[in-house]
This record gives C-alpha cells, structure tokens and sequence, in this order.
C-alpha cells in the first residue's frame, strides 16, 4: 500500500467550526494509506516580507509540513466572498522567500462549507487561483460547496442527509484516484 502524505488546512479558526466538524468527518472515512497530519494557522504571524530575513519558529514548522506533503487537503469557509485571511497568510508565508516556495510539485483539493446558498463558492474559486499561481495541481471534479451546512451534521457528526454524506465519500474516493495517478505519472509530491 503506497502511504499518501496528507497535509489538511481547515480555515476556520471558530471553536465550533463546521468545517472542522465536516474535515473530521472526511478523516474518519478516509483510505487507510492517508497519513493525515494537520497544519495549525492560528498562532502564525501575519506575513511580512522583512521576515524572511529571519527564523521564524512558527513559519518553518509549517513550510516543514507543506514540503513533507504530498498533497494537501483544504476544508475551508469563505469570508466576505473570499478565502479567511488566515488560510491566505498560509499561502503567503509558504510562497515565500523568493525561489523558495514549498509548494512546486504539490497536489491539492478545497472543501468549502457554509450555512449560505452557495456553499462559500467564491471562496473555493479563489483559493483555487491561488493554488494554481503557486504551481499546485487541484482536483477539479468533483467540486465541493456544501451548503446550509449548519444543517448537514448531527451533535455526533454524523451526515443528516444521505445525498451529502455520499457526495462527501464519492469526493474521498476521487481524490484519492486522482492523486494515485498524479504520483504514478509524476511522482511524489514529497520535497
Ligand atoms: C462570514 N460568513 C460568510 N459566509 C458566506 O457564505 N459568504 C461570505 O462571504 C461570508 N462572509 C463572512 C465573513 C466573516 C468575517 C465571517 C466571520 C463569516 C459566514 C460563515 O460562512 C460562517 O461564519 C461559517 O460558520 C463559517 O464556517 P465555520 O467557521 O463554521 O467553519
């Protein structure tokens, strides 16, 4: 069995997050060759390029596991129509210095969540661009916006709905598809 190194941003950083609730959900039924290691952003400092000049505790633990990944998951919320400012301070801090970007090579997928209509699309949309501008192949289909999330788990965090529930694992399955034939033909994603 080919383990997958699986690095996982959940973008809220709300005690009660329902993207959490929804990342957990997606960690209980993942395949047995994921090693999930989760990369924390709350306690990361707001990015600023004269610190690149310096270490940075905090920046290198999460460059170290972005590089060790060989693919990274993205369970998120949209704010103000966008991606949560600590998800882009990720992306920011790990872009950076200048030819030292960890992100060359990765794969990724983005999970959205939101008790709106149109389950934090724009946020997935442009976290998308994002990744994309950083040279990180992302899965496309299927896509993911899970709305009225409010509604989709039960206290236990158990899905209320079958048709969510199987879209969730149809997306688990597919993902883990794709990222076999992305390591086949191009190799691990591992730096
Ligand atoms: C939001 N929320 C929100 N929701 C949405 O669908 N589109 C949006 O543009 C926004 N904007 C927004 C801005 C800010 C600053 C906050 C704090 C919240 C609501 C958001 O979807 C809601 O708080 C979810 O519960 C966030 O997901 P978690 O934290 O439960 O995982």
């Amino acid at each position: 069995m080919q383990r997958k190194h699986i690095a996982l941003v959940i973008g809220s950083l709300r005690r009660d997050s329902i993207n959490r609730k929804i990342a957990q959900y997606i960690q209980s039924i993942a395949p047995a060759s994921w090693v999930i290691d989760e990369i924390h952003i709350g306690d990361l400092p707001v990015y600023n390029q004269d610190f690149d000049a310096e270490r940075i505790e905090a920046y290198e633990r999460v460059r170290a596991q972005i590089k060790q990944a060989d693919a990274v998951l993205f369970v998120t919320p949209e704010h103000n129509r966008s991606i949560p400012a600590a998800v882009k301070n990720l992306l920011d801090i790990t872009s950076r210095p200048v030819g030292q970007s960890v992100w060359t090579g990765k794969r990724a997928a983005v999970v959205c969540a939101s008790p709106s209509t149109f389950g934090g699309l724009s946020s997935g949309l442009h976290l998308r661009q994002v990744l994309e501008a950083l040279g990180v192949q992302v899965m496309i289909s299927p896509e993911v916006f899970l709305s009225k999330a409010f509604d989709l788990l039960n206290e236990q965090g158990d899905f209320t709905n079958e048709r969510s529930q199987a879209f969730v694992q149809k997306f688990v399955v597919a993902w883990d598809v794709w990222l076999d034939r992305q390591i086949e033909s191009k190799g691990s994603g591992t730096q």
